[in-house]
């Protein structure tokens, strides 16, 4: 894929902040995420990696224009998605699609499996009944599920044969671009290595892009390409999945690591960074860079200034004042 080509979607310094009023005190702004700079090509899996409340599922609703940004640009194929409305929006939400992490409450219990496969292509109208029904049948035979039970209601599946049809649901419409936003999550590991082959093979089939969205470094491992690391709202590392696994840059990125357990048991005594303390509160970040009252190699500029996300080697992105320095 060449670097030139237009991205299938690009953010630039996306928003996404929220006014909490609640009784204690004034309203106070909550920055769910906070200045987020993405771009993805056709046909690329990136993964979101980051601790609860960082801002993966806000940033990924946004993207989609679930959530309106406050700020920032949107762009889909080069047209600026922020500007688009009515018929024009209908139009791309075809090609963008979100497959969620509990199938259970994002199923209908009431619809049958088919009525539920199908809704989307009733919504944008696409084919005759009869079609309807091939193409239902044919989705749910590339995700796994015998067509056969398509008169079953969810509660009738077990959960990874939910997480199938959820997917069947996200890909009737054939879209360009999918988001996964803690898909297999609530999975058994065994399942969830099932559901991500799926994904794989349905990528390498129809071609969609994914943003891949998990706090599990393991799954985001096994499946995006490219990496970005999420901290309080912000993209604090960028990098292919290699480069990344290999040598993590920033200190939060190489926690991360550190708390991931590794098979080799020569590894095992090696004395580990595990960051220490609860991520901050959006609503109250910490001044300078957000993770510096964890970080190890905090410094003064570091309490007083946020570090730009700047390239710190080919096709590698850090914002760490002790990685980038000036
Ligand atoms: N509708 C909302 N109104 C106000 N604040 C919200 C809203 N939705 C989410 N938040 C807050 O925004 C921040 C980011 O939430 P988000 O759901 O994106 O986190 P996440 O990274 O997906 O976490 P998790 O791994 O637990 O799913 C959190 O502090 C959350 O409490
Ligand atoms: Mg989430």
């Amino acid at each position: 894929m060449s670097p030139t080509e237009t991205p299938l979607l690009e953010a630039r310094g996306i928003r996404k902040h929220f006014t909490i009023n609640d009784d204690r005190g004034p309203a106070r702004t909550l920055k769910a995420v906070d200045g987020v700079d993405l771009s993805i090509q056709a046909g690329e899996i990136v993964g979101v990696v980051g601790e609860s409340g960082c801002g993966k599922s806000i940033l990924g609703k946004t993207i989609l224009r679930l959530y309106e940004p406050n700020d920032g640009e949107l762009l889909w194929k080069g047209e600026d998605l922020t500007a688009v409305s009515g018929p024009g929006l209908k139009a791309m939400r075809r090609d963008m699609q979100m497959i969620f992490q509990d199938p259970f409450s994002s199923l209908n219990p009431r619809k049958k499996v088919h009525q539920i496969i199908s809704q989307p292509l009733r919504v944008h109208k696409l084919g005759a009944p009869s079609e309807l029904t091939s193409r239902t049948e044919a989705v749910m035979r590339e995700v796994g599920i015998n067509p056969a039970y398509g008169r079953r209601y969810p509660h009738q599946f077990s959960g990874g044969q939910r997480q199938r049809i959820g997917i069947a649901r996200a890909l009737a419409l054939e879209p360009e671009f999918v988001v996964c936003d803690e898909a297999v999550s609530a999975l058994d590991v065994s399942i969830q290595a099932q559901i991500l082959n799926l994904l794989l093979d349905l990528r390498d089939k129809h071609g969609f892009a994914n943003l891949f969205i998990s706090h599990d470094l393991a799954v985001v491992k096994f499946i995006a390409e490219r990496i970005m690391v999420m901290y309080l709202g912000r993209i604090v590392e960028q990098a292919s999945k290699n480069d990344l696994m290999a040598e993590p840059l920033h200190p939060y990125t190489r926690a991360l690591l550190e708390a991931f357990p590794v098979a080799d048991p020569s590894v095992r005594h090696k004395k580990k960074q595990i960051v220490v303390g609860d991520v901050p509160s959006p609503m109250d970040p910490p001044k300078g860079c957000h993770f510096h009252p964890r970080c190890p190699l905090a410094s003064e500029k570091c309490r007083n200034e946020y570090p730009p996300l700047k390239e710190a080697a080919p096709g590698r992105l850090v914002a760490c004042w002790a990685v980038n320095g000036e």
